[in-house]
């Protein structure tokens, strides 16, 4: 799939004889096939024309569409998003919409979503959100305290909602030696 950047940086072009890059793609996969999918629909625009397919023998079929539901369509594989505005001292912040866009998509609400390069925690925020569980990894620590402030704001707008929990102590051993609490 095509992540589209709307707002892709300006910048030379005629010495590199290049257009500005203003894409990225992003890999859906999945080990034994696609699990759930709950397929995003868009308006319907005035081109409802579902066009042709070209049959074996060369003839032309008109294709149904399947894809239409009432008055949406399915969305395309080509995703629009407006980069930037909120870095939250992160210098990679993916959009909410696009996490929130694959969260919704390929998961459903319950089940548990992991992003092992969390950073500022988009994703996790967005899980939350939608109803889903979520482990973060981050080899910051910078990032991850930035993530947990993040993520801890949507499920509690109280600040100290945290401290006043009687949480579970968990304390680990880990191979460098270090106590995690
Ligand atoms: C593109 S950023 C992710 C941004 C994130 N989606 C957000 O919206 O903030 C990639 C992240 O991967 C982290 N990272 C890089 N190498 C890593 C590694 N080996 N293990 C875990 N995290 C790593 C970086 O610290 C960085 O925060």
């Amino acid at each position: 799939m095509i992540y589209e950047k709307l707002n892709y940086m300006p910048g030379e072009c005629m010495r590199s004889k290049r257009y500005r890059p203003a894409f990225e793609y992003m890999f859906v996969l999945s080990k034994n096939g696609v699990g759930p999918f709950n397929l995003i629909t868009i308006p319907k625009t005035t081109n409802t024309n579902p066009g042709h397919f070209r049959k074996k023998d060369g003839s032309l079929k008109p294709a149904s569409s399947p894809a239409s539901i009432g008055d949406t369509k399915a969305a395309p594989n080509v995703w629009q998003y407006t980069v930037g505005g909120q870095s939250h001292g992160h210098p990679a912040t993916f959009p909410e919409q696009l996490a929130a866009d694959h969260i919704v998509s390929w998961s459903n609400p319950g089940d548990l979503v992991l992003d092992p390069f969390s950073g500022s925690g988009t994703t996790g925020k967005m899980a939350i959100l939608n109803g889903r569980h979520f482990i973060g990894i981050d080899i910051s620590p910078e990032y991850v305290e930035i993530a947990r402030k993040r993520i801890t704001e949507v499920i509690a707008p109280e600040p100290d909602y945290l401290a006043n929990m009687d949480l579970p102590v968990i304390q680990q051993e880990s191979a460098s030696g270090l106590t995690i609490q």
